[in-house]
This record gives structure tokens, sequence and C-alpha cells, in this order.
């Protein structure tokens, strides 16, 4: 479908632009946000980053560190020009400013106009380069980098180029997309591709991806569905069979995560009543976050375009039991952090606006913070998506540039400060502050499991027109397409 649009103010943010833009480098001076200006708060030069329990930790494994996170799927793309390099090193500024320590974006693209591999082992130099100048740039700006390998959907290439290209290399009886997920040919393709990204030397800092710090972790795949095997089984043998082989190629340095948007399946401690519309979308949430090699979990979450058509206070609802949930088993069975690694709310003309886009950025950064400050297991975030200023072609309805949507801003920053003060505790201590806290909780936490996994699923309560879900989940996949998608072009 087209990509929709938020079609408002664009005239009245460009005056802003100019006002802003001039008035940006005094700001920079006044913020206390920096990341770098607080000694504890610093992202890089902690070194890379590890797990204990439910925490990341740095410095050697003992204290903790927490992600104020954004997404940028664009920034290899817009890097690989040099002339457009300026917009990467805005970006990275405008978030550093405003105390952002993690960015997630994609160190893929396959095929298609502006490949990074253009058929299976051939790669674009002024790709590389350009993701070489992100990874630079983040270090510099003491920005984390979690980067994606591959896409679950068609925009940059992603699991149906893969499958593409194995038919076209002669090999049959590869009918869907999903068989990306189960063929040895495609397999190794994938197996190839991360063993070229994770030994690269960088040429703008001569250190191989796979021993430089800058990087949190690899993300095997955005946002892994299967259709094929609504069960989760095919995943769930990718993501044993990747996570390890991801491991072993990086020599243990980073953090291996399987990229789920924490859709439940069948398996032990999960429900699919838990999921939108109930449905299964071919993931586990629980049993894939065990698998050998991952070392944190993650969720997605859009109430809005997930529970489309659906009450205010139902997307509100399910925001709720949402993170409640999944930090229950991040806690209970997985014992690992758990990254709410996009958000968004869709800008949508006569549905949503900005007021309330900025309504749920409180909410959910606020959720975020309650469990970090709290010593459970969501212990950060990346929303969907930044852009910087005049980027208009890559406008998705979740936009968020930090100059100008001010509130927002406002908002991210102070998140990223209160985070900030959480950097630097002694994990020890914080366990034990969290034993005593669930030993106080215990009673209440076992009903909330109970209820949450005994319920009637739909929310039969509510009097939403009951909608034909199977249009629903095409139009929630169509519009999810829409979100990463590739409008690369010379205006951006
Ligand atoms: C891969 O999965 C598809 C869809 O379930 C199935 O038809 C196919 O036989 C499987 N291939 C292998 C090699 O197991
Ligand atoms: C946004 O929408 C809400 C609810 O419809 C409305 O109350 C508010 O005034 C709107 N805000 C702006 C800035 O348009
Ligand atoms: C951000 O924090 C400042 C200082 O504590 C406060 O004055 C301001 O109201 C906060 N803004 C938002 C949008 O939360
Ligand atoms: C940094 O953290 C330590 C505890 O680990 C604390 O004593 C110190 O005051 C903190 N420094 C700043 C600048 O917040
Ligand atoms: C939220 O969870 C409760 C049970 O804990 C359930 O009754 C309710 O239907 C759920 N609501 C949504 C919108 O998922
Ligand atoms: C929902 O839509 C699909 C596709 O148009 C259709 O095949 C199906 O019968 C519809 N289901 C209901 C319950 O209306």
């Amino acid at each position: 479908m087209a990509r929709p649009r938020p079609g408002a103010l664009v005239a009245s943010l460009l005056l802003l632009v100019v006002f802003l833009s001039t008035s940006a480098a005094a700001a920079r001076q006044n913020h206390g946000l920096a990341a770098a200006s607080n000694s504890n708060d610093t992202a890089g030069g902690g070194g890379f980053v590890g797990v204990d329990g439910t925490q990341f930790v740095v410095g050697g494994g003992k204290t903790t560190i927490y992600f104020s996170g954004f997404n940028a799927y664009w920034l290899m793309l817009l890097a690989s020009d040099p002339a457009r390099r300026p917009k990467v090193v805005a970006a990275f500024r405008q978030a550093s400013d405003h105390g952002l320590n993690l960015a997630r974006t994609w160190a893929f693209s396959d095929g298609g106009d502006a490949p990074l591999q253009s058929e299976p082992g051939v790669y674009d130099e002024a790709m590389f380069q350009g993701l070489d100048f992100v990874i630079a740039e983040a270090g510099r700006h003491g920005i984390y980098l979690l980067l994606c390998l591959v896409n679950n959907f068609p925009d940059f290439g992603g699991k149906r180029q893969y499958v593409a290209w194995a038919r076209e290399a002669g090999h049959g009886g590869l009918a869907t997309a999903d068989h990306f997920f189960n063929t040895t040919v495609v397999k190794d393709y994938y197996k190839s591709h991360v063993k070229r990204v994770l030994t690269r030397v960088n040429t703008v800092t001569a250190v191989a991806y796979r021993d430089d710090p800058t990087i949190l972790g690899w993300e095997l795949m955005n946002e892994p569905r299967c259709d094929a095997d609504p069960t989760g089984a095919m995943v769930q043998a990718w993501v044993e069979e990747m996570a390890p082989y991801v491991k072993s190629v990086d020599g243990g340095n980073h953090l291996v995560t399987a990229g789920l948007e924490g859709f439940y399946g069948a398996g032990a401690h999960e429900s699919k009543d838990l999921n939108p519309w109930g449905i299964y979308y071919g993931t586990n949430f629980v049993a894939t976050h065990l698998a050998a090699g991952v070392d944190f979990a993650t969720i997605h979450l859009y109430p809005d375009v997930w529970l489309w058509g659906s009450a205010p206070a139902k997307q509100a609802a399910f925001l709720r039991n949402w993170t409640r949930s999944h930090a229950e088993a991040a806690e209970l069975y997985l014992a690992k952090p758990l990254l709410v690694t996009e958000y968004g709310k869709f800008l949508w003309e006569g549905v949503a606006n900005e007021t309330q886009r900025d309504g749920f950025l409180a909410l959910v950064l606020d959720s975020i913070y309650d469990s970090a400050k709290g010593g459970g297991p969501i212990v950060g975030g990346a929303f969907w998506q930044l852009l910087d200023p005049g980027m208009d072609a890559l406008r998705d309805g979740y936009e968020i540039i930090l100059p100008e949507d001010r509130r927002a801003a406002a908002i991210i920053g102070n998140h990223s400060r209160l985070l900030a003060q959480l950097n630097g505790q002694d994990v020890e201590e914080v366990r034990r502050r969290r034993r005593r806290r669930r030993r106080g909780a215990h009673n209440s936490r076992k009903v909330h499991v109970a209820s949450g996994r005994t319920s009637g699923g739909r929310g039969s309560s509510d009097d939403t027109p009951r909608l034909n879900t199977s249009l629903l989940v095409r139009f929630v996949s169509s519009l999810f397409r829409s979100v990463s998608s590739s409008p690369f072009s010379s205006s951006a």
C-alpha cells in the first residue's frame, strides 16, 4: 500500500526549522542532557555490554547500563553518499544532545536499487563504507548500535530476496519466502552475510566490527514472522542455529538477540490470547528467547495499528498488558534483560495527532523507567523513528524530528536523563533490592500471571465492533512494510 503521510504542518514546521537551526548551537551549549557530560552516563567508552541476569552491564560486568534509544534504518543508506553524511552526523548529534545512547539500524540491504549485498556474497563497497561511517560516528557520539542483519519484510530485500537468489541459482521447491528459515542453501547465504559483516574491518576506525565495543549487539532479523508455520517451530529452529553461529563468528564480544516483536506462541509460559486479536504470528516469545546464544529479549509495541479500529481504552489496556506480561516472562522464565526495540504511534489526520502521540511516548517511557528504576527486566527501548529536519521523503507517520517535535523531544530528553541516573549501579545491589521488592509483590504477581493466562482472550467485554481479523492482519503487515520501506530519494 502507499506510504501513509501525516500530511500536516509541513509549512509551519519549515519556519520552525529555520528558527531552530539558528539557535541550535546555542541550545547545545546549555543542554545538561548530553550523555558525555556525566561520567556515569557515558555510553561509549563503557566498553562491551554484557548481561547479568535481567540487567545490562558494562565496566567488566559490574555496573548497570540502561538504554534510551532510537531507530534510524536509513543511516547506512545516507552515509553511503559522502555528500549526505552531514545528515548522519546531525542525527547522532541531536540524539546525543537528548541523552540517547542507543541506535538500532540496518546492517543489510539485499538486492534492489541500493544494495549492500547485490547478490549472494557480492558487496557494494560504497554502502559498506557508509556503514563504517555510521559505526564510527556512533562511537564518537557515545551511542551504542544494535545492528540488524536481515529483514523479515521485503524492504531492502529481506527473506524474500534471499529465497529469490536461491531460486535464480536453480534450487527448486522454494515456493514461499518462509523457505528462508529451513532451506540449507538460503541459510548458507545468510551465514555468509553474517560472516562478511562481522569480520568487516572498518575503513574509518580500522577496527573489525566484531571487535568494536560501539556495537551493543546483533539482531538476527527484523521482526521474524512465519506464516508457513504458525506454531513457531520453523523460526525456533532457525534462531537455534543462527544465534550460536553469530556468536562463533563474533568471538563472544557482542550480545545477540532474535529481533522478535514479542508475539506469543503455543509453548510453555505463553498464550496467544495475549497477542493482538489472539492470532499466531509464527513465533514463540518465551521459547525462542530461551535459545542458546540469545542474550536478551525484545518486544515491539504498536497498540494503535496492531489493534486498529479498537477503542483507545482497549489499546491502553493492551499496552499495559503487553509490557507487564513480557516483563514477567523475562524475569521469571528467561532471566534476561528486555528491550522495547520499537514503539511508535502513527500520526494520521483525524485519527491521531502529535498531542496523542506524545502522550503515548510518555506512557511507554514511564513504563520503561518504572521497570528500570525498580530493578526490573525492562532496561531500555528505542522509538521508531528518528529523522533529521528536511528528510520529508522518509516520513512514514512515525517520525520524530527532535529539533521540531519539541514536546516529544522534551519527553525523550527527560527520560534519557532519568534513565542515565540509574547507570553505574552495582549489579549485585540492584539484584538484592529487586529480590526484596518482589518478595513484597509476590502474591499480587501470582494473581496477574494466572489471570493473564486464563483470560478469555479477545476482550469480549469490550464493545468494539468485531472486525475481520484476517483482513486486519494483512492491513497491519502491509502497514509495517510501509514503515520499513525504502523511499530512497534525493530529497532525503
Ligand atoms: C520448509 O518449510 C516448508 C513450509 O512449511 C515445507 O513445505 C518444506 O518442506 C520445508 N523444507 C524443508 C527442507 O524442511
Ligand atoms: C489532538 O486531538 C485531541 C483529541 O481529538 C484534541 O483534544 C487536541 O486538541 C488535538 N491537539 C492538536 C494539537 O491538534
Ligand atoms: C522535563 O523536565 C523538566 C525539568 O525537570 C520539566 O520542567 C519539564 O516539564 C519536563 N518536560 C516534560 C515534557 O516532561
Ligand atoms: C556515579 O555513580 C557512583 C556510584 O556508582 C556515585 O557514587 C557517584 O556519585 C555517581 N556520579 C555522578 C556524577 O552521578
Ligand atoms: C489484559 O489482560 C487482562 C487479564 O490480565 C485481560 O482480561 C484483558 O482482556 C487484557 N486486555 C487486553 C486489551 O489485552
Ligand atoms: C474476512 O475476510 C477474508 C478475506 O476477504 C474472507 O475470506 C473471510 O471470509 C472474512 N471472514 C469473515 C468472518 O467475514
